[in-house]
């Protein structure tokens, strides 16, 4: 049942703080001097040369944000978009490792790719919501993200979920190839420790709505970030035209330059995400759009004075790890995109077109 929410999609907004508390239950000890997830042996990764992920839509989000965990960490990977990877694939050793990122566990083209690369010798991972899905009971492991079940279309703790569980795998995999845990380890656990509390205060205070009014009525709105914020602005788009039907578009901060600026002005909105990393940079972007009148939202901590004295408007984030900003800054854009569509209307849990898991490639 909703239990009292008007959507399931605003009640999983809220189970967050739940869902991640979940995600990170007894796999963080109190030392926090190494991660605990069981499902792994000590030195399993060892060989594993090459790191591929292989994901749809917000997962493939996630596995974008994800892939910044082991840039951190000094560990190349690659993201694939999973209907790409089954039909053209990359070349594949037995020293690769490929995870699929996949909430329901039979999204067809995650599953297409995860077989692809189980017969091309390669190593495979699947990290996933459903225990009891195809993706968890066919590969060689299966990584649970521990969310509960997530009835709306639009997905949104899974995110959450995905991302804090890729976070504790990017530290396995970074003790296994390097024969040591990061020196981030501490900083990334206790961030991790203190997430589920900061997403309580946020959903706590009523931000978004105040906007509604002033963004209602335009023609597109755009979504930018750089570093863990990227994804995070591809997934605000993504979540916007999901719900909204309106046109959104993410874009990495820096690309704006190179085509998108020519559609941006008065009734273009741009939300801009602010992780802490690049700020000056990210701050140079949005001098561009406002130049050319649009409207900009910062999404960013509290005392960040130096956005918030550029931006027309600012949606709040408590001052997490840096490394962990973008889940809270995503949150903020959930629900923006939930506002903007329970005000025009719109079948917000079962968004035309769409189904919860696309089991056709
Ligand atoms: O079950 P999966 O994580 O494999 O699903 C992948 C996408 O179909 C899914 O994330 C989709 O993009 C969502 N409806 C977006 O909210």
């Amino acid at each position: 049942t909703k239990r009292g929410y008007d959507h399931f999609m605003l009640k999983e907004i809220h189970e967050q703080p739940h869902a991640v508390r979940q995600s990170i239950q007894g796999r963080i000890p109190d030392s926090r001097e190494y991660v605990a997830l069981d499902e792994f042996e000590p030195g399993e990764f060892d060989d594993v040369r090459d790191v591929q992920f292989v994901a749809c839509g917000t997962s493939y989000h996630a596995a974008l944000y994800a892939r910044q965990f082991l840039l951190d960490r000094g560990i190349p990977s690659n993201v694939h978009s999973a209907g790409e990877y089954a039909t053209n694939p990359p070349p594949l050793e037995e020293d690769t490792l490929v995870i699929g990122v996949t909430q329901s566990g039979e999204t067809a083209d995650t599953l297409a790719s995860l077989r692809y690369a189980q017969a091309a010798g390669a190593r495979t991972l699947a990290v996933t919501n459903v225990v009891g899905s195809t993706a968890a009971r066919e590969f060689d492991d299966a990584l649970f993200i521990r969310a509960g079940p997530e009835i709306g279309v639009a997905a949104t703790k899974t995110f959450s979920s995905q991302v804090v569980t890729l976070a504790l795998l990017s530290e396995v995999l970074t003790r296994d190839r390097t024969g040591s845990y990061s020196d981030q380890l501490d900083t990334l656990l206790a961030g991790l420790q203190a997430l589920p509390d900061q997403f309580e205060s946020l959903l706590g205070t009523n931000e978004v709505s105040h906007l509604l009014e002033s963004y209602r009525g335009q023609d597109a709105y755009f979504f930018i970030g750089r570093a863990e914020g990227y994804p995070v602005a591809l997934e605000g788009a993504l979540k916007f035209k999901e719900i909204t039907y309106e046109h959104a578009e993410g874009f990495a901060a820096g690309e704006l330059k190179h085509g998108p600026l020519a559609l941006v002005g008065p009734k273009t909105p741009v939300f801009a995400v602010f992780t802490g990393r690049n700020v000056e940079k990210t701050l140079g972007n949005v001098q561009e759009v406002k130049a050319r009148g649009a409207p900009v939202i910062g999404i960013t901590h509290q005392d960040h004075d130096k956005v918030t004295a550029v931006v027309d408007d600012v949606l709040p984030i408590p001052a997490a790890a840096p490394c962990l900003r973008g889940l809270l800054a995503n949150v903020q854009l959930q629900l923006v995109s939930y506002h903007v569509a329970d005000a025009l209307g719109r079948d917000i849990d079962k968004p035309r077109n769409l189904a919860k898991s696309v089991t056709v490639e």
